[in-house]
């Protein structure tokens, strides 16, 4: 009888040992990019309760909300400087007086859903109260706050093992009850596209962004594009690569605005705008609410772009896009104007990842101009287009 105790015993050993790295996330969330606006590009953990109503305000006055973000959220510095003596985090009192269960039905009552950070580590990146052995009952105050996204950060966190810890946290919030997106957000460190499909919805890829187009040793909108083409067979509907947050609006050229946002619409990335919905200019806020640009983030095929060639500092990325439609995009990465011609006839496209094969010899499409709305003809005849500095000519092919 002991015998068979003990057989049984090491029997389940492997799948405990399995259990304890492995997660199953909440499923059916974000099948599309997420789409929200986080706190920490302009406001690092200068927040507080009035600001950010302000912003809610505005997320739903200036068409952000009817243009398709969803996701309110805020990024470290919200909480007190210590936990209560119970371990329960706090928000800090001088920053959301009417306490965090206010704020959330605040945003839940403008008919958005409500986002926190914190950390996977001892402390935040800021030096708040990390998760770090809380997992559980911090999942549990989220729950209970109405918390619908978690950003999971990845400072303090030099002992331990990455798919370990997210799926600990993964885990926790699959016990709490309530589905929360979850952001993984190890800046690409350990490889999370490889681990991490079941245990969130969006891993970060790269370090955090710098508000730059193209400088110098920095994360910049070029350097951070640059390092995703390769990743694109791990993104899909549920779990997708996070270049990081938006910077449009954030003091970039128009024309670095445009190509930006494009470009990481081509990449199927999740759209967390990062500016002051209260200062936006009228061009920031049809960069940011273009619906067309918008649907080739959000087709529902997943299909992160790709870039198919580089002609004289113009890139070319092609998207597959549902019903057989196609989305291109020609970015001018000079700071000089280009005039461009491009023969698609000439040019076949192909990609392993989605299966496409666009051969523009025994299929045209018709062209249709996603930044200025006209209609530029079809693919059976060259196209002639000059391209601005840092800007981009971005389209929807159909049949
Ligand atoms: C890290 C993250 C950022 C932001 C800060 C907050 O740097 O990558 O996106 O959340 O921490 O401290």
């Amino acid at each position: 009888m002991r015998n068979y105790f003990l057989k049984l015993v090491l029997l389940f050993i492997p799948v405990l040992v399995q259990y304890k790295a492995d997660a199953q996330k909440f499923e059916g969330l974000a099948m599309t990019p997420p789409m929200g606006w986080n706190s920490w590009n302009t406001f690092q953990t200068k927040i507080d309760e009035k600001m950010l109503r302000e912003m809610v305000d505005q997320f739903v006055a200036s068409g952000m909300k009817d243009a398709g973000y969803e996701y309110f959220v805020l990024d470290d510095g919200w909480m007190a400087r210590e936990r209560d003596g119970e371990g329960r985090l706090v928000a800090d009192p001088l920053k959301f007086p009417s306490g965090m269960k206010a704020f959330a039905d605040y945003v839940h009552g403008k008919g958005l859903k409500f986002g926190i950070y914190n950390c996977a580590g001892t402390k935040t990146c800021a030096g708040y109260p990390g998760t770090r052995g809380y997992e559980y009952q911090d999942a549990r105050l989220y729950a209970s706050w109405g918390v619908d996204y978690l950003k999971f950060d990845w400072c303090y966190a030099e002992q331990l093992n990455a798919k370990e810890a997210y799926a600990t946290m993964s885990n926790a919030i699959k016990k709490a009850g309530r589905p929360m997106v979850f952001s993984l957000c190890e800046w690409g460190n350990n490889r999370p596209w490889e681990w991490a499909k079941d245990i969130g919805h969006l891993w970060r890829t790269t370090g955090d962004i710098v508000k730059c187009w193209d400088c110098e040793g920095k994360n910049g909108v070029m350097a951070i594009l640059k390092r995703q083409d390769h990743l694109r067979q791990y993104a899909g509907p549920g779990h997708w690569n996070d270049p990081d947050m938006l910077e449009v609006g954030n003091g970039l050229s128009l024309n670095e605005d445009r190509a930006h946002f494009s470009m990481w619409c081509m990449l199927a990335a999740p759209l967390m705008a990062g500016n002051d919905l209260r200062k936006m200019s009228e061009e920031t806020i049809a960069i940011l609410t273009n619906k067309d640009a918008i649907s080739v983030d959000q087709d529902p095929l997943g299909v992160q772009g790709f870039k198919w060639a580089e002609r004289d500092s113009v890139e070319i990325w092609f998207k597959p896009l549902k019903d057989d439609h196609l989305a291109v995009c020609f970015l001018n990465k000079s700071s000089k104007v280009k005039d461009f011609v491009y023969d698609w006839k000439m040019n076949a496209v192909a990609d392993s990842v989605s299966g496409l094969k666009g051969d523009f010899k025994k299929q045209s499409y018709h062209i249709f101009n996603i930044w200025t709305k006209e209609k530029n003809g079809s693919t059976a005849k060259p196209l002639r287009a000059k391209i601005g500095p840092h800007d981009v000519l971005m389209f929807r092919l159909s049949r």
